[in-house]
Order: structure tokens, then sequence, then C-alpha cells
């Protein structure tokens, strides 16, 4: 890695990148669109609203290759422990690799034929519950699924579930139960019976506090409601890499469905923790989801970094965060089976590459991870858009839509999308104080109804969202990530963040129960402590 000429490229990036607005850009170019769009995996990415021309591209492209990220994807795919905090390797992408002949080793040993065993025994038990072949503690068939689990093993399922509804077997009805609120757990509970209820327990360590109260006390409920503790093996899976940690819970593990320490915890959807989207949408969809992510990561792999997809979306990102100073991005899908991907893409991003120090251990002199956030368009255009049109900060924004509808209604999806290409027009494009004027726009109100434009946008469309688009989009994304932390030099794979808030609530806890608690907190800590315990009389 050579970090002069890295930073060099992004300085020189910048100086032609603020020579002219986008509106000037696309004047002196009839060919600007068709120059800056790429296409893959049934996805085409059209990114000439943004600031850039070719020569901009071309210095973005060096600071990928300063950044050596031709080998690093190399490295990703061929299973080297790039997660060397955790000493492991990285390999969500052996989970989708389609590739008959694949052998990918870890360690010496073919990870694939693994990997293949695990999606049959998930195909066929999901097969068994979708047949109502598989039978509850008294005979029934199961009708509710509830997946109890959080973060990674909870955030992709519940997207994905919501993402593909078209493709799903209605009359089975899902839910998703992270929060350690036991509301979230009761409101679920009072939904579904138990008799017909599969509870899947979702845990990459089987560990988790939350997951692990939510999941005893789901069974403390099943047992109270079918009257024995021999109903569990009946209405409890598990999807954990922690064999000995599911059967300490009481899953024989036979109902338990392995991955392995190299599928982090929020690139595991195409792993065991899709077992509840494989049982909504059926094997075979699940596998075409698994072809699109495939076709991505081939891209990925394959293509030059001029057209390579993710490799532009992360060097625009770069551009906005480092160059520009932009602290958020925002993600904007027109499609309302999207709504939740915003919320998916948060962890995906901001667990990764949330980092304050280099691979060397010392500390970053520039941003790293953008603050991501988004709601399905065109909601967000009566919410928060007046900011990203009139504000004073920079927000770049990826669009995302689909030319066809799974649901048409009279002329609802041309609306829906002629907001969605008016926004990305509006942003770039603006409207000038004379345009206003020319309106005949008083001039007292002149300044209020002027648009600056130059607002940077991505536009990725696809024809239907199909599984195969579906998981094609995920990978896109989980690359972009990945190219970013390789720019910005810092381990994506590991998140030390989250452990700290952890161990203190362990402490904070005590307190809230004990009778007599030590309260050696701050002035802040304790007297929360004190009003808790006061309030609830204790
Ligand atoms: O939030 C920290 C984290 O470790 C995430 O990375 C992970 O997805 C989540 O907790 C859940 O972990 P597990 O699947 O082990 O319960």
């Amino acid at each position: 890695m050579n970090n002069d000429m890295k930073w060099a490229a992004l300085d020189e990036a910048m100086v032609a990148s603020s020579r002219k607005t986008i509106k000037e850009l696309f004047a002196e170019d009839p060919g600007r669109a068709e120059k800056f769009t790429v296409e893959a995996a049934g996805w085409m990415l059209d990114y000439s609203k943004n600031r850039i021309d070719k020569s901009v591209m071309k210095a973005l492209v060096k600071m990928a290759e300063a950044s050596d990220l031709k080998e690093e994807i190399e490295k990703m795919f061929t299973g080297a422990k790039i997660n060397v905090t955790e000493n492991r390797a990285v390999l969500h992408t052996a989970l989708r690799n389609c590739d008959k002949d694949a052998k990918v080793l870890v360690d010496g040993k073919d990870v694939i034929p693994e990997v293949r065993k695990v999606l049959d025994a998930m195909g066929e038990f999901s097969d068994s519950v979708r047949k109502g072949q598989w039978k509850g503690y008294t005979g029934k068939k199961i009708k509710y699924i509830v997946n109890i689990g959080i973060g990674g093993s909870d955030l992709g399922p519940v997207m994905a579930n919501i993402a593909l509804t078209p493709y799903a077997k209605r009359n089975l009805k899902f839910y998703f139960v992270s929060n350690v609120d036991s509301t979230h757990l009761a409101e679920a509970l009072r939904e579904v019976k138990a008799q017909e209820t599969l509870f899947i327990v979702a845990s990459k360590t089987f560990t988790t506090q939350e997951t692990m109260s939510n999941a005893e006390a789901a069974r403390a409920w099943l047992i109270e409601k079918l009257g024995s503790k021999d109903a569990v093996a009946k209405h409890f899976v598990a999807v954990s890499t922690a064999a000995d940690e599911v059967s300490a819970f009481g899953i024989d593990v036979k109902n338990m469905f392995g991955f392995w320490d190299w599928v982090g915890g929020r690139y595991s959807l195409p792993s065991a923790i899709g077992l509840s989207l494989m049982i909504a949408i059926g094997r075979k969809n699940y596998d075409k989801m698994l072809k699109g992510y495939w076709k991505m990561d081939k891209h990925f792999r394959t293509a030059k970094f001029e057209k390579n997809m993710p490799v532009i979306l992360a060097l625009l990102g770069i551009l906005y965060s480092n160059g520009y100073g932009a602290e958020s991005y925002c993600v904007l899908p027109y499609d309302q089976y999207l709504s939740r991907f915003p919320a998916y893409l948060q962890q995906m991003d901001m667990e990764s590459n949330g980092k304050s120090v280099d691979r060397d251990g010392n500390e970053v002199e520039y941003a790293t991870g953008p603050i991501e956030w988004g709601e399905p368009g065109t909601n967000g255009q009566h919410a928060f858009y007046q900011l990203i049109h009139q504000g004073t900060r920079l927000i770049p924004c990826d669009f995302i839509g689909c030319s066809k509808t799974h649901n048409p209604i009279s002329d609802l999806h041309d609306k829906l999308m002629a907001n969605f290409f008016a926004q990305t027009e509006a942003l770039a494009f603006g409207k000038t104080a004379d345009e206003c004027r020319a309106e005949g726009v008083p001039e007292e109100l002149v300044a209020f109804k002027t648009f600056e434009g130059n607002r940077p946008t991505n536009t990725l469309l696809t024809d239907q969202l199909t599984p195969e688009t579906f998981g094609a989009l995920v990978a896109l994304y989980e690359h972009k990530v990945f190219v970013q932390g390789i720019i910005w030099n810092i381990y994506s794979f590991d998140q030390w963040g989250v452990q700290l808030g952890k161990v203190l609530a362990k402490g904070v806890l005590s307190d809230l129960v004990a009778e007599k608690p030590s309260m050696k907190h701050d002035s802040s800590t304790n007297q929360l402590i004190a009003r808790y315990r006061k309030a609830i009389g204790r």
C-alpha cells in the first residue's frame, strides 16, 4: 500500500471534481449518461449525476490501485485470514459460490462440501415445514415461525423476508424478535398459537444476552402452554456456530443448522441464518438469491475497476467523505419491499467501517465509515428531503428502484417511478434564481425557492426485484463496504466497539436487581439506577 500515492490521487480527484458543477458537466457532453453507467448482475448503475468526469474517475481508480485493492480482493475470496484481530478468514462469498467445481480452502480444508451439506439440510427442513410434514408436539402443522436473533442474526432475515414477500408462502406467518425489551416478544407471542409455532433461535455465538434471554422466555412460554418439556424438540431449532451452547440450551444438535467462524454476523444472511427466509420462499427461490449474490461476486472479482460497480460506488463514497467532508449518505429505495434495506445496511456499513485505528493500530487522520440512513421513497420526500435539497450539508444519495412492480394498481407505479427519476434530476440540476423569476416568483421569495443543485446521486435500477436481483443488490453493498475498508486501511470484519457496553450492562444489571447495590458508577449512572429502583419499588 502506498499511502502517499493514495491521498495524492484523492487530491487530484478533488481538484478536477471542484472545477465544474454537475449541470455544467451535462451541458458539455450529451453522451455523459451512457459514459458513466455500468451494468452488473441485473442492475444498472447510472452514476453520471455525480461531481465527476473521466479525470476524476481516473484519479479515484489510482486510489484503489495504490491500496492494492486487487490483491486484497483475491485474499478475501481465497480464504486468507484477513480478519486479523479475530484471526479468521472472511468467506461469505463461499456461501453462495454456485460454481459446481468450486473449492475454497480454509486451513487446507475445502469448505464448499460443508456449505452445500448445510444448504441441503436447510432445504429438507424448510420443505417439511412448508408442506406441513413437520408437526408440532400436538401433531399440528406449523403456521407461525418466530426468528429470535439480533444484529446480523435478525436484520438480514427481517429485511429479506420483507423484500421477497411476493415469493413467500402466504399461509405461513413470520415474526422476528430481537430486542431484549419484553414488549417485542410479548407482542409476537400474542399473535401465535403454541401448537403451531416454530421458534428459530439464530445466534452465531449462542451467548448473546438479548437472544438467549428471549429464547429462554419463549421456551418457558411454550412449555407452559403445551404442558411438557418434551415439546421443545418439536418447536425449537437453532442456527449457530456453537454446537455446545446449543445443546446446553436444550436444543438437540440434530435440529441445529451450522455455519462457521469465517462468516461475519452482518454478512451471514446467505448462511443458515437465512433459514426463516428459506422457509418463506422455498429452496428454489433461495438458490436463485444465492445465484444473484454470486453473479455480483464474480463481477466484483473480475471486472476492471473502471467498470466495477462496487468499486465505483465505494470510490464515489470516498470522494464525498474524504474529499468533500460529507458525514453521511442516504439510501432511498423506491420499492416498498426494500423498506428495511437502509436499516440492514446500517449494521453492514457502520459495524464494519466505524473504526478509528488503522491496520497497524494507529489512530487514523482521516474520516472513515460514514453514517448510513434512509427510508423508502416517496415517504422520505415528505419528511427529510427538504434538507437534502436545500440544507447546508452535503448528503450523497443512492436511489434504488425497479421498473416493474409486483403489484400493479392503476398508475401508481408510474407515479412512484416519476418521483424516483425526478428527485435525482432536481438534486443534480436545481433551480436558479433567474429560472424562479422567469416563472413569476415574487422577488422576495426568490431566495427561498432557489435550488442550488449539484447534489450528487447514484441511481440503481433493475427490471424487477426478484430473488436473484435482490441477492446481487446485497452483495453489491457488501463489496462496496469492503473496498472502502481497504482504502481506509482499517479492519472491516471485527466489531470490538460493541463490547464495552455489553460488559458495563452486566455491572449495571447486578445493581438494578441486587438487594444492596454497589453503586460504584459515576454520579449520573448512580442517579439513574436509584431513580429506576425507586420507581419500581425495589
Ligand atoms: O452487535 C454485535 C454482534 O456481535 C453483531 O456483530 C452480531 O451480528 C450480533 O452481535 C449478534 O450476534 P450473535 O449472532 O452471536 O447472537
